[in-house]
């Protein structure tokens, strides 16, 4: 069979690392090759090469057997080569067919003719099961929405073969599930695959082909069906994956945070939380599972105090903090980790101490009277680097230069080190590599010990049964069950979280 993609002997160099080592990679007409390694093995650099967006310093590029120079992603999109990149490249203020359209707008006598682009693209994401409303704002919608968007953006632009840089580290299972399927629907219709991925599980469930990069270089190409997950994993990092597991319990009778009857509305006064009661104590970890758009967001927002609530209070220890704002609950130990690093947790262009001071700007030792302390900032910042193995040269580069690992290393260090009372913490681990992972698993059990309460919100269900005391599954807004983690399955999980399985007298 021909291949759709060749690469040999792609090699790239940045200053001081080599990205890129030799690494050859052959893809198959219609075939899902995964590309696994751990974070900075090289992958999305390996595909913006294929992309067209970086230039190799050495190695050959063939598309359907054929050689070619790459100067541009349009020369990519040209010979039917799309990407869907890890972090979304949309424009928040413009809809789902203003986005998909734009760069590529159908002309028809000098105006765009936007009934024909409708017409294409109705048609685009009917025929892969890709359903979303056109007239959406971007910005209204959820991650797997998005990325939706961003998938249906590539196939309306004629491409068969589809770069996928970790499609899933954004989503719930059920999304993942569904990617999938839209993933073997292409495959069917003759579209080729490269996925990005570093989760052992889906890549020996979805792929064709397995090929892992390690620090550049690639270590090996196998089928799923010659390999185990463990030899996989060897392949990966050289040793075993961490495991978030927890040890003995730590949970306290003394409750940190009481929610009683919270009910959050939303503009159109449909209940997006739903009379929500639930007890966190200290030392305690309850994780609350759910797929993504049942009101875990607003449910955090509500306590975090970002969004107001409509009945019901929230308590901390003898706190009624229903209507104090976020810096008053902050004073009071509220710690909080958001869900999306890049758009709330960071200022990516400012540097690491300016990011260490956000959310305590206005305290010690970010604040001396009414000014910013800046020697104040650096020197925490330096404590939070050292006691939290942000990995970074110095303080004073930009948050955007460390990878997702260590940006979310300082986003929890500088939660942390404030010795919260509360820690809601929204998929702390999402993206992020396993030794960052395995880092940030022990930073939230060493808090756990030390007496913490934390309100663990994740879509990673086996890290919320490995780390948690108790979860609770959010559906519709409501909590419809209690379980027990030692005795529960992430399969039993998924099964309440869709509503498939219902506990009785819960809700
Ligand atoms: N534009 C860049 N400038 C400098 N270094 C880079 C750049 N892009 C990637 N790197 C470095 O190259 C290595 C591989 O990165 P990347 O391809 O993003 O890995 P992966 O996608 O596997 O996580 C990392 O050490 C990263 O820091
Ligand atoms: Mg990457």
């Amino acid at each position: 069979m021909a291949n759709a993609i060749e690469l040999v002997g792609i090699t790239k160099r940045f200053p001081g690392v080599i990205a890129n080592d030799n690494v050859n990679l052959t893809v198959e007409m219609g075939e899902i090759h995964a590309v696994c390694g751990e974070n900075g093995a090289g992958k999305s650099t390996l595909m913006k090469i294929l992309y067209g967006m970086q230039a190799p310093d050495e190695g050959r590029i063939m598309v359907n057997d054929i050689e070619v120079k790459l100067t541009s992603p349009s020369d990519a999109i040209e010979l039917g080569i799309g990407m869907v990149h890890q972090h979304f490249m949309l424009a928040d203020q413009l809809t789902v067919m203003e986005n998909v359209i734009l760069g590529s707008e159908p002309m028809k006598r000098g105006i765009i003719d936007l009934a024909g682009a409708r017409r294409h693209l109705t048609e685009v994401s009917e025929s892969y099961g890709l359903t979303v409303d056109l007239d959406d704002l971007v910005e209204t919608l959820e991650v797997g929405e998005r990325q939706r968007v961003e998938i249906i953006k590539v196939l309306y632009r004629g491409a068969d073969v589809l770069i996928l840089d970790e499609p899933t580290a954004v989503l719930v299972p059920q999304e993942v599930e569904e990617l999938f399927h839209n993933m073997r629907d292409l495959k069917a219709a003759g579209t080729s695959i490269i996925f990005i991925d570093h989760k052992l599980d889906e890549v020996l469930e979805i792929a064709d082909t397995i090929t892992v990069i390690r620090q550049g270089h690639t270590v090996a190409t196998v089928k799923p069906g010659d390999v185990t997950a463990h030899e996989l994993a060897e392949l990966m990092i050289g040793s075993e994956l961490p495991s978030p597991q927890t040890t003995a319990s730590t949970v306290t009778d003394e409750v940190a945070l009481t929610i009683d009857g919270l009910t959050v509305l939303d503009i159109d006064d449909r209940a997006v939380v739903d009379n929500v009661s639930l007890r966190v104590h200290r030392g305690e970890i309850v994780g609350v599972a759910g797929v993504e758009g049942n009101g875990q967001t607003e449910l955090i927002n509500a306590i975090v105090g970002t969004e107001p609530q409509s009945s019901g209070t929230i308590t901390l220890f003898d706190n009624d903090i229903s209507l104090a704002s976020v810096a008053a609950r902050r004073g009071l130990g509220l710690a909080y980790v958001p869900q999306d690093r890049h758009q709330e947790g960071l200022l990516l262009a400012a540097p690491l101490w300016e990011n260490a001071a956000l959310g305590h700007h206005t305290r010690p030792p970010f604040a001396k009277g009414i000014w910013f302390d800046r020697e104040g900032a650096r020197a925490r910042t330096e404590q939070i680097r050292a006691a939290f193995d942000v990995r970074t040269p110095n303080v004073d580069v930009p948050a955007l230069a460390l990878s997702g690992g260590n940006q979310q290393k300082l986003i929890i260090g500088k939660e942390m080190i404030s010795d919260p009372k509360l820690f809601i913490a929204a998929h702390p681990t999402r993206g992020i590599d396993v030794g960052a992972q395995a880092a940030v698993w022990q930073d939230i059990r060493d808090a756990r010990a030390a007496g913490l309460a934390t309100l663990l919100i994740s879509a990673d269900l086996d890290e919320l049964i490995g780390l948690s005391d108790t979860i609770v599954v959010m559906l519709r807004g409501r909590l419809v069950a209690i379980l027990d983690p030692a005795e529960i399955t992430p399969r039993d999980l998924g099964a309440y979280m869709t509503g498939v399985a219902v506990q009785q007298g819960a809700a």
